[in-house]
């Protein structure tokens, strides 16, 4: 697929911007927005409910982003569960855990506030949670090691650091994490979509992501993954009508009121949000049939072409970037610090480019569809707003 192509099929926007902040909420493809019309449209005419001529076609659509999330982490289809976004998943995460007393949880200084917060609140239970600080924006697998213990129930990570892009080595984290006998969650909303996961690989337990950001897809359709061992050994902190006993629920709907005790579904279901945002899952599908369509190790590897060319062309300009250079030390998000932040932001929007203020420098987020060209155009920006 020619990326001219997709440009000007797929992203409108490139004619008129240079947008450079998928790691923000990123534009939806044309053709997800099309789908999205289309459902509506039908949604006009019927209520899809049963009688609804397409209720068929519709509802296949949104099972399959299901498909396509799993073959994009590795994972199998009845491991991953809809959710409304990152945030939602990483709280169930959380309240899922079994806990002893003397439990801890291990996080660290890299993380989004949600991957965060949903441990600290932990503390009201008495659980230990310890934040691991990164060094020069790099968290070391040895300062993990030495945090993790026999009473460590779960390491939380982000796979890609949501604002400077550290590209943290989950198969080593995971080894570390089970040795130990605990658990590997992963913040996965900034690295589904602009690079290869592999759960199965990586040995990881849980892992949560939206889809607004890399999947190029709307707010309000995330997914949850569960390994497969955990599904029935686990029980969903919050319910929904799918979380029961499908025969409870049969029989409480058309014959009797049927629950008095409280059975779980089998499978994955039983985590699941029902009624859940079926526009925005049915935008997704169209957004990672694109993503898969360009295949994800041909977008991994462009935008890490884009990464290095722009970081290449900041450092020639003498900024100080608060990304790590090292080998496989980093991905998608690049940062630097400048001066008069927000004048530059100013600037830069003025001229049509956009991108982030995160953590005291620029955050710049190509995807797979931008181009050298359009790099080259910040640049040029960010010497005339200085000149
Ligand atoms: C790493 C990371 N995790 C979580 C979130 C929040 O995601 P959501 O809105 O899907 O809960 C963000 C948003 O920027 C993020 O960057």
């Amino acid at each position: 697929m020619d990326i001219m192509n997709i440009r000007k099929r797929e992203f409108p926007i490139t004619e008129s911007k240079v947008f450079l902040n998928h790691a923000a909420v990123s534009p939806i493809p044309a053709r997800s927005a099309e789908a999205i019309k289309r459902f509506v449209e039908d949604k006009v005419k019927a209520q899809l409910t049963r009688d609804s001529d397409n209720l068929e076609y519709w509802w296949n659509k949104i099972i399959n982003a299901k498909k396509l999330f799993s073959m994009l982490i590795g994972a199998k289809e009845n491991e991953i569960a809809f959710i409304p976004n990152t945030t939602f998943g990483l709280n169930l995460i959380a309240q899922m855990i079994p806990y002893k007393a003397d439990s801890n949880v291990v996080t660290n200084t890299l993380e989004y506030i949600s991957n965060v917060i949903v441990w600290l609140k932990l503390r009201e239970k008495g659980i230990e949670v310890r934040i691991v600080k990164d060094i020069d924006g790099k968290i070391s697998i040895d300062s993990l090691e030495k945090n993790i213990d026999n009473a460590t129930a779960v390491v939380a990570i982000g796979q890609v650091c949501w604002y400077n892009g550290f590209r943290h080595d989950l198969k080593a984290i995971s080894e570390i994490a089970h040795e130990r006998g605990s658990l590997l969650a992963v913040d996965g909303i900034q690295a589904v979509g602009n690079m290869k996961i592999n759960v199965e690989k990586d040995e990881i337990d849980f892992l949560s992501a939206g889809s607004y950001k890399w999947l190029l897809g709307p707010s309000g359709a995330g997914f949850l993954y569960i390994r497969e061992e955990l599904i029935d050994e686990l029980n969903p902190p919050i319910l929904s009508e799918e979380s029961i006993d499908p025969e409870a629920y049969r029989k409480c709907l058309y014959e009797e009121f049927a629950l008095f005790d409280l059975k779980y579904s089998a499978g994955i279901g039983k985590y699941q949000v029902t009624h859940v945002n079926d526009l925005a899952y049915v935008g997704v599908e169209e957004s990672m049939r694109l993503i898969l369509d360009f295949g994800i190790e041909n977008i991994e590897e462009r935008i890490k072409l884009l990464d290095d060319y722009l970081i290449d062309r900041l450092l020639e300009c003498g900024c100080k970037l608060q990304t790590p250079l090292g080998e496989n030390e980093h991905h998608a998000i690049v940062n630097f610090k400048v001066k008069d932040i927000d004048r530059l932001l100013d600037f830069l929007s003025k001229n049509g480019i956009i991108v982030s203020k995160r953590v005291g420098g620029i955050r710049v987020s190509p995807h797979f569809y931008n181009t050298e060209e359009e790099i080259d155009r910040f640049i040029d920006a960010l010497k005339m707003a200085y000149a």
